[in-house]
């Protein structure tokens, strides 16, 4: 495994008055698999992604407890400082947003040629042939001027590209892409994960990626973990979860996607919504939106349960 997540916990506010955000999140990654994590709005995707990469908003948001092994090495002991160091150099993270990562004062050259400086030896002219490289590894025309230029001189597509070299520079262990083209226009999306399913390929690199779009998971990653209020509630292989869902949560979602054919039929939703963190349900988080509830359920939290190989469902009444 090249990422261990195991039993994260995750709270917003001070210690005395503290709500979990993430309860118990187990999960792990091969070397060169693309997993997806999906789930509802609010469901804790993103807050798993900024805790392996150590930048949660400290400290309205804190670690409570939990490992993140990075090829064995734990994260959670490592000061900031050491974090600085893993950071882009054996984990990097693509955002939804290409501003979020690139800095509108700085050239591209400059952005890019920061990670070579910070995570490597190379003198300034071995970077700038590297920082050519790397634009011309994401197929970005003309790099060697594309250097020279500010952010906002290019498209979201394009700025999306360089933030995809900025990741991949140090040949990173693991990526994590939340949304990654969520902001781009519909046919740049399908070019840029294109590109990241290419590079992926390429670099051998382990890609976690972050979606709201399942036909997405369908065609790029293997595996597929899926979050509910804060929890893992099922994973599996793609094609297990897609064919046979055990939970009805995840059932639920794969019933939500819009299938050729289906244009004058009324698509199927969830009933309800992600509870509050104030309000969480007792026994199974998912009990008054699930349509085969029983007692059980409305009483005691079921436990993430191995079923088989690699597939894992925390339900009382798998499907
Ligand atoms: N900066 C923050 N401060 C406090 N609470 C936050 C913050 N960011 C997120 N949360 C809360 O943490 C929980 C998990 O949010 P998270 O952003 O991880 O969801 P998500 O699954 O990524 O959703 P989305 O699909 O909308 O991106 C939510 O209840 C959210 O309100
Ligand atoms: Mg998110």
């Amino acid at each position: 495994m090249v990422l261990d997540v195991k039993n994260l916990s995750v709270g917003l506010g001070t210690k005395d008055n503290q709500k979990l955000i993430l309860n118990q999140v187990n999960f792990s990654v091969k070397r060169g698999e693309t997993v997806a994590i999906v789930g509802e709005s609010g469901c804790g995707k993103s807050m798993t992604a900024l805790t392996v990469m150590g930048l949660l908003p400290e400290p309205v948001v804190s670690l409570v407890s939990g490992e993140i092994l990075l090829q064995g090495k734990n994260l959670t002991n490592l000061s900031q400082k050491e974090m600085n160091k893993v950071r882009g150099k054996d984990v990097a993270m693509i955002f939804q947003e290409p501003m979020t990562t690139l800095n509108p004062s700085f050239t591209i050259g400059n952005q890019l040629g920061e990670i070579f400086k910070i995570h490597s030896n190379l003198n300034s002219e071995e970077i700038r042939k590297k920082c050519i490289e790397m634009l011309t590894k994401v197929k970005i025309p003309d790099p060697e001027a594309k250097l020279k230029v500010y952010p906002h001189q290019l498209s979201g597509g394009m700025r999306q590209r360089v933030v995809i070299a900025m990741a991949l520079a140090c040949n990173p262990k693991v990526i994590i892409a939340d949304e990654p083209t969520t902001a781009l226009d519909v046919t740049i999306q399908a070019q840029i994960l294109d590109l990241l399913v290419e590079l992926q390929t390429q670099f051998n690199t382990t890609v976690i990626l972050i979606t709201h779009d399942l036909g997405v998971v369908a065609e790029t990653c293997q595996r597929a973990i899926v979050m509910y209020a804060g929890q893992v509630v099922e994973e599996g292989s793609v094609e297990e979860l897609f064919e046979h869902p055990q939970h009805p949560y995840t059932k639920g979602l794969m019933d939500s996607i819009p299938r050729l054919g289906d244009a004058r039929g009324k698509l199927h939703v969830i009933k309800g919504s992600v509870p509050d963190m104030d309000a969480m349900p007792q026994g199974c988080r998912f009990n008054p939106r699930c349509e085969v509830a029983t007692d059980i359920c409305r009483k005691e939290a079921p436990e993430l349960e191995i079923t088989s190989d690699g597939r894992r469902v925390r339900c009382w009444h798998k499907l």
